[in-house]
C-alpha cells in the first residue's frame, strides 16, 4: 500500500493509504476529498484534479512532459504553478512514492 498525504488550505493534512498502480485522483477519492471532484473521472479533461506536488517530492516524482495533454491542460488552469503543478489523474502511485506529500487548492482555483 502507498501512503499519500493530502495538506488542505488550512494545513489539516489528510492520509490516505491505497494500492500502487492507483492515481493521485483515485487517492483523493477514496479519502472523499472535495477539493477534487475530479469531474471528468480521471480523462485529463476537467483539471479539477489539479495538485500542488510538495518540494520535497518534486525530484522523486520527475518532470512533467511538457508535450503532454496534462500540461496543456494546466496551462489554463487559475491557479497553474510552473514545476509543482500537477493533475491527480495523471500521476500514478509507485512505491517510490510511498508517503507522498500533495497540497490542495483553493476551490475558487480549480
Ligand atoms: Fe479530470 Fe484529472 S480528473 S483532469
Amino acid at each position: 500500500m502507498i501512503t499519500v498525504n493530502f495538506i488542505r488550505t488550512n494545513n489539516e493534512k489528510v492520509q490516505v493509504k491505497v494500492p500502487a498502480g492507483w492515481t493521485v485522483m483515485e487517492a483523493a477519492r477514496e479519502a472523499n476529498l472535495e477539493e477534487i471532484p475530479a469531474t471528468c473521472g480521471g480523462c485529463c479533461a476537467c483539471g479539477t484534479c489539479h495538485v500542488y506536488v510538495n518540494n520535497a517530492w518534486i525530484d522523486k516524482l520527475g518532470e512533467i512532459d511538457y508535450n503532454t495533454p496534462e500540461q496543456e491542460l494546466l496551462e489554463y488552469e487559475k491557479g497553474y504553478k510552473k514545476g509543482i503543478s500537477r493533475l491527480g489523474c495523471q500521476v500514478m502511485l509507485t512505491k517510490e512514492l510511498d508517503n507522498i506529500t500533495l497540497h490542495l487548492l483553493d476551490n475558487e482555483l480549480l
